[in-house]
């Protein structure tokens, strides 16, 4: 993908990944994603705020040539994760002269990661200023909105943040700018989910800095340039927020249909009384269906068969995911069938410890479900009502 313009004197001349399908090996990236680099050309100093990922370094210096970029003075480094920094050593090699400009913290790591030299680095602090002339950048730090050296990059004379991988998207598209559709939304919310969920509190905190901040665009390094921030801010606002939604999801695996009698059975049974479901198969359905829907769920019960005496091994999975991402749960609950016994329960409370005092029941069955196990279910999802109740979501 050509470079693309985004304001007079400022380009991305990011690479676009339109085939990748995985991210960290981990998430899955159905729309491809992109990964933005911006120069931003002042009257006296240029400057280059993050770079690409190393397998788009093709792409990545075609734009760099397309611009026409002679003399670099700023390498800014906002974050050290390899998709942003792994060609910051090409670039420090094609531009002698350029400074890289980052904090003491995110130094560290780039030298963990990396081969830079040491002579290279510029460290600021929090917020400290650089001047390119006739624009003036301020960065300010953002400590675990992701990793702990995180910072932001914020352009005054233009209003314009460059917020790194914060409120960005897995999203690979040809437009330069958000739409901000239902598409937008999706990609950022999967992102959000995967990426930034379990930093909620300090993404809250730091949502309330950038209030002292007037913010005309943001340029993230993932996904589309937002013209309207109000657009990506409020989403986060309500993402972040400490309000949950009147939904139950039931991550599940059954290996011979007692577990997925139970998964109906209790289905029926909340919606009968006015609760949203949302059935995640742990075998048919993607990583970011669950994670997507961990993101308002006021509620959370896992329903898995056993194998030998321990969790089938999804529903392992299933817990170390939402153990790692920290959503805003307020209930969880096991369900488990067995043959000859089970460990289930006990094995799936020590893999959810983040979540120790949300978990209110557990029942473990064995074999078929028979009458008085369907009534036990029932009585489950009198529970869940009343704490739904209680917490004002019907
Ligand atoms: Fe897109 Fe934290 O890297």
């Amino acid at each position: 993908m050509a470079l693309r313009k985004i304001k007079e004197n400022i380009y991305n001349v990011g690479a676009i990944d339109w085939d990748r399908t995985l991210f960290d090996e981990l998430v899955p990236l159905p729309e491809g994603t992109s990964y933005n680099a911006f120069i931003v050309k002042g009257s006296e100093k240029t400057a280059m705020i993050d770079s690409v990922e190393p397998a788009k370094q093709e792409e990545f210096v075609r734009n760099i040539k397309e611009y026409g970029l002679e003399r670099l003075d700023y390498l800014i480094c906002n974050h050290a994760e390899q998709d942003h920094s792994g060609l910051i050593p090409l670039v420090l090699e094609m531009f002698p002269e350029a400074r890289l400009v980052t904090n003491e913290k995110c130094k560290g790591f780039l030298q963990d990661l990396l081969p830079i030299d040491e002579e290279r680095f510029d460290i600021v602090k929090d917020g400290d200023i650089l001047s390119l002339g006739d624009k003036t950048l301020e960065f300010i730090f953002a400590a675990l909105v992701h990793w702990p050296e995180t910072m932001f990059t914020y352009l005054r004379e233009d209003r314009i943040l460059f917020s790194g991988d914060f409120l960005g998207s897995h999203l690979a598209t040809s437009e330069t700018f958000s739409r901000d559709d239902a598409q937008t939304q999706m990609a950022a919310m999967r992102y959000y989910a995967e990426i930034m969920m379990p930093f909620r509190a300090m993404i809250q905190k730091h949502l309330k800095k950038l209030e002292n901040y007037e913010i005309e665009m943001v340029c993230p390094v993932h996904g589309p340039v937002y013209k309207n921030p109000e657009f990506i801010m409020n989403l986060y606002r309500e993402w972040t927020s400490d309000q949950v939604s009147n939904k139950v999801i039931i991550p599940f695996v059954s290996m011979h249909g007692s577990i997925r009698t139970v998964v109906e059975h209790l289905t029926d049974e909340l919606s009968r009384r006015g609760i949203e479901v949302i059935q995640i198969n742990m075998i048919e359905s993607e990583l970011g269906k669950l994670t997507s829907e961990l993101v308002d769920s006021a509620t959370v019960v896992f329903a898995g068969s056993t194998v030998l005496t321990g969790p089938h091994p999804t529903m392992v999975y299933a817990a170390a995911v939402i153990n790692a991402l920290r959503p805003k749960l307020k209930n969880v609950a096991l369900l488990t069938s067995f043959g000859w016994a089970s460990k289930c329960t006990d094995t799936m409370k020590v893999l959810l410890p983040n979540f120790k005092n949300q978990i209110f029941d557990s029942y473990d069955f064995k074999g078929h479900p028979k009458a008085e196990d369907l009534e036990r279910i029932s009585e489950l999802a009198d529970q869940i009502l009343e704490r739904h109740q209680a917490l004002g979501l019907l």
